[in-house]
C-alpha cells in the first residue's frame, strides 16, 4: 500500500483541499490541482509547496469547464482524484440554490465523465453529515436516513445517489464517499488554515475573528436547546485528521462505492467551542445569546466505527488542539492570506 500516484485535487487551495495536499506531498504523491478560486486563494498553494518541501501543478479553473479537464487528464498520467471542488454554504445554497446544484451536481458529473474518457476510476468524492438533515440519532451511522433540508445538503446527497448508480454500472469504478462532520482547525505552522471570504457562517472561523479583534462578539444562536448547557452540540474534528483519512482511503478504495463519516463520535457545545477558544488564545471571546438559527439541529455527532474498521483510522486531536492550531494561523494572519 501507500504506493505513489499521481492525485488530482480539484478544489485543491480551498480548506480541506490545502491541508489534504500538504498530506498527499509528504506522503510522496504527486498532486495536479484544479481549482477556479471562487472561495480561494492561489497564496494556500504556495504554502502548502513549501509546507511539504515539494512543488506540486495548479490549474485555475472550472470544474464545469470539460475542455479544460481534458487538457489537464491529457497533461498528466493522473492515477485517482479527490473532490474537494464545491460550493458550500448552507445559507447562500437557499438563496441561489440552481448555482449549487450546477457547481456540485453538474461540477461531479463533468469531472467524472472526464475521468472516464481518460480511464481514471479511483475517486474521494467530499460528502457532509448535512445529508442527514433533521435527525434525532445519536451517534449518527452511514445506515441512517439521509434527509437533506437545504439545497447544499441535496447537493452533495444527490452526489452519492448519481456515484451509487455509476458504481453499479461501471464495475471498474472504485470510490469512497466521506462524510464530514464540523472540519476545525489549521495546520500547526499557523501558515495554512480557514480564510472564508466575508462574514464567516461558521462557529469557529467567527470566533476567532472575534478573538482576533475583527469583530465584535459572537452570536450565539439558541440556548433553550435539549443539551447540558442549552447550545447545539456538534463533532468537531481537526482539518489534519480529515486530511490524512483522504490518504488512507486512496490507498483503500476497493471496486463499488464506500461511504464513511469522518468524525471524532465526540460532542462539544457552542460554549465549550468558546471556552477552548479562549483557553487556547488567552482572548476573551464575548458573546451574546440570539435565537436559533433556522435549520439547526440540537445534536449532530458521528459514530466513525466504519472509518476505522474500513481504512484502520480514527481522529487523534482534539478540541484544544483545534484551537491552539486555529488560532496560530488566525495570529500569524490576522487579514487571511490577503494580509
Ligand atoms: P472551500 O470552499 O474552502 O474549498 C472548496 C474549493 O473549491 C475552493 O477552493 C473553491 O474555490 C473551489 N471551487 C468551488 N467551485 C469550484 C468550481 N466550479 N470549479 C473549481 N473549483 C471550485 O471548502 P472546504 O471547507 O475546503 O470544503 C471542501 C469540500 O468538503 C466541499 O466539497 C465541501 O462541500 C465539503 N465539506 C466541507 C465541510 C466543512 O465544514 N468545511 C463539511 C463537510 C463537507
Ligand atoms: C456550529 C454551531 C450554530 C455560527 C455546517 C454545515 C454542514 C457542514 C459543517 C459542510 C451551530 C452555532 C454558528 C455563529 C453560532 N458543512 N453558531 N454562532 O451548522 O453544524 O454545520 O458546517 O458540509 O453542512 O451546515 O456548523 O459552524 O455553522 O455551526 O452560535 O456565528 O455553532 O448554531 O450550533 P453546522 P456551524
Amino acid at each position: 500500500m501507500n504506493t505513489a500516484r499521481t492525485v488530482l485535487v480539484t478544489g485543491g487551495a480551498g480548506f480541506i483541499g490545502s491541508h489534504t495536499c500538504v498530506e498527499l506531498l509528504e506522503r510522496g504523491h504527486d498532486v495536479i490541482t484544479v481549482d477556479d478560486h471562487s472561495n480561494s486563494s492561489p497564496v494556500a498553494l504556495d504554502r502548502v509547496q513549501k509546507l511539504a518541501g515539494r512543488p506540486l501543478t495548479a490549474y485555475t479553473a472550472d470544474l464545469r469547464d470539460r475542455a479544460a479537464l481534458d487538457a489537464v487528464f491529457a497533461a498528466h498520467p493522473i492515477d485517482a482524484v479527490i473532490h474537494f471542488g464545491a460550493k458550500k454554504a448552507v445559507n447562500e445554497s437557499t438563496e441561489i440554490p440552481l448555482e449549487y446544484f450546477d457547481v456540485n451536481v453538474g461540477g461531479t458529473s463533468a469531472l467524472l465523465r472526464a475521468m472516464g474518457a481518460h480511464g481514471v476510476h479511483d475517486l474521494v468524492f467530499s460528502s457532509s453529515c448535512s445529508i442527514y438533515g433533521e435527525t434525532t440519532r445519536v451517534p449518527l451511522t452511514e445506515s441512517d436516513p439521509p434527509r437533506p433540508t437545504n439545497p447544499y445538503a441535496h447537493s452533495k446527497w444527490m452526489g452519492e445517489q448519481m456515484l451509487a448508480d455509476v458504481c453499479r454500472l461501471l464495475p471498474e469504478l472504485r470510490v469512497a464517499a466521506l462524510r464530514y462532520f464540523n472540519p476545525l482547525g489549521a495546520h500547526p505552522s499557523g501558515d495554512l488554515g480557514e480564510d472564508p471570504t466575508g462574514v464567516p457562517n461558521n462557529l469557529l472561523p467567527y470566533v476567532a475573528q472575534v478573538a482576533v479583534g475583527r469583530r465584535e462578539r459572537l452570536r450565539v444562536f439558541g440556548d433553550d436547546y435539549p443539551t447540558p448547557d442549552g447550545t447545539c452540540v456538534r463533532d468537531y474534528i481537526h482539518v489534519l485528521d480529515v486530511a490524512g483519512a483522504h490518504c488512507l482511503a486512496l490507498d483503500r478504495l476497493v471496486e463499488g462505492l464506500q461511504v464513511l463519516n469522518l468524525g471524532t463520535g465526540v460532542g462539544s457545545s457552542v460554549l465549550d467551542v468558546v471556552a477552548a477558544f479562549e483557553a487556547a488564545s488567552g482572548c476573551s471571546v464575548p458573546y451574546e445569546v440570539q435565537g436559533r438559527r433556522p435549520g439547526d439541529v440540537a445534536v449532530l455527532v458521528a459514530d466513525p466505527s466504519r472509518a476505522e474498521s474500513v481504512l484502520g483510522w480514527h481522529a487523534t486531536r482534539d478540541l484544544t488542539a483545534m484551537c491552539a492550531d486555529a488560532w496560530r494561523f488566525q495570529r500569524a494572519n490576522p487579514a487571511g492570506y490577503a494580509g
